[in-house]
């Protein structure tokens, strides 16, 4: 049988994607009760960061712990990937001696590269494209508060990054509508945007974007790797702010969520996420749940 990566959202079914989110769920109840679930002794990831994570690490490195196995920490600073030893090449040794490779790094074609010459389940912990795992967390997260999404709104605030990619992807798997509000020059792949089909629309106003939502989200405004461009992404993105007034558009029970880390102040005030609308400490949280499941679908 093909080795199963997860590269994208768009690697599972809705099915999958669905079961993953309720053994989610599960895993998160029995950790919280103390409840043994080693079911994955004696398997081991290798964690591969060329960006800076905390959510991402601590999540990964915990989750295979509780489930039994082993997680390492590979930087480029101290492995032979950053002096440059071809990611095939890579590849064909990290699988060769564990049992997952987590990526987290710039360009989407550097982890499909190492996918295709790996013999393991490789699993992307953020691109400059995608982020699909903490999409797994946001979406256990909305049902846990709001049930099941399927017909309901989500609005996305704020840059066309990869959060926005995966919203659409999940928009599209998991079947709910998805307004986007964000300035012109920071759209979304419209590629992505019209495989989504008629569930996506595009926004210039924001506080339009946010009208009969049931859950709000953003995202910072400079991504890892574009720390130079912040002055005048901060210029671009000054009226999209999520604020109070913005979350009052959204429906009364509508939630606020935001991958983190934020910015306060910038992409979203103070109030908000601080506020009772918001389930940020609960999405970060389920990073850790919904990874669990994810490893488990691909291990065990
Ligand atoms: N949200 C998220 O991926 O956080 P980290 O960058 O801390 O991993
Ligand atoms: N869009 C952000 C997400 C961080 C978790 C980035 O890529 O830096």
């Amino acid at each position: 049988m093909a080795t199963r990566h997860f590269l994208s959202l768009l690697d599972l079914s809705p099915d999958e994607f669905r079961q993953l989110l309720a053994r989610a769920s599960e895993l998160k109840k029995m950790q919280h009760a103390g409840e043994p679930h080693a079911t994955l002794q004696g398997k081991v990831l290798a964690m591969v960061f060329e960006k800076s994570s905390t959510r991402t690490r601590v999540s990964f490195e915990a989750g295979m712990f509780q489930l039994g196995g082993h997680a390492m920490f590979l930087s480029p600073r101290d492995t032979q990937l950053g002096r440059g030893e071809p990611i095939e090449d890579t590849a064909r040794v990290l699988s060769s001696m564990v049992d997952a490779i987590m990526v987290r790094t710039f360009e989407h074609e550097k982890i499909e590269k190492l996918a295709e010459y790996s013999s393991v389940p490789v699993i992307n912990g953020l691109t400059d494209w995608l982020h699909p795992c903490q999409l797994l967390a946001d979406m256990q997260t909305w049902q846990e508060h709001r049930g099941d999404m399927q017909g309901k709104t989500a609005t996305y605030v704020g840059d066309g990054n990869n959060m926005c990619h995966s919203y659409i992807n999940a928009a599209r798997q998991l079947d709910f509508k998805l307004n986007i509000a964000c300035p012109p020059g920071y759209d979304p792949d419209m590629k992505l945007v019209e495989a989504a089909g008629e569930r996506i629309n595009i926004f210039r106003n924001p506080k339009e974007a946010c009208q009969g939502s049931d859950l709000v989200v953003t995202d910072v405004w400079a991504s890892m790797g574009q720390e130079e461009e912040q002055k005048i992404r901060e210029r671009a993105f000054a009226d999209f702010q999520v604020t109070e007034e913005m979350m009052q558009q959204a429906n009364d029970d509508a939630l606020f969520m935001h991958c983190l880390p934020a910015h306060r102040e910038e992409e979203v005030s103070t109030e908000v996420i601080d506020g009772p609308r918001s389930v940020v400490w609960d999405e970060a949280e389920n990073r850790l749940h919904a990874q669990k499941a994810l490893l488990e679908f691909l291990l065990a």
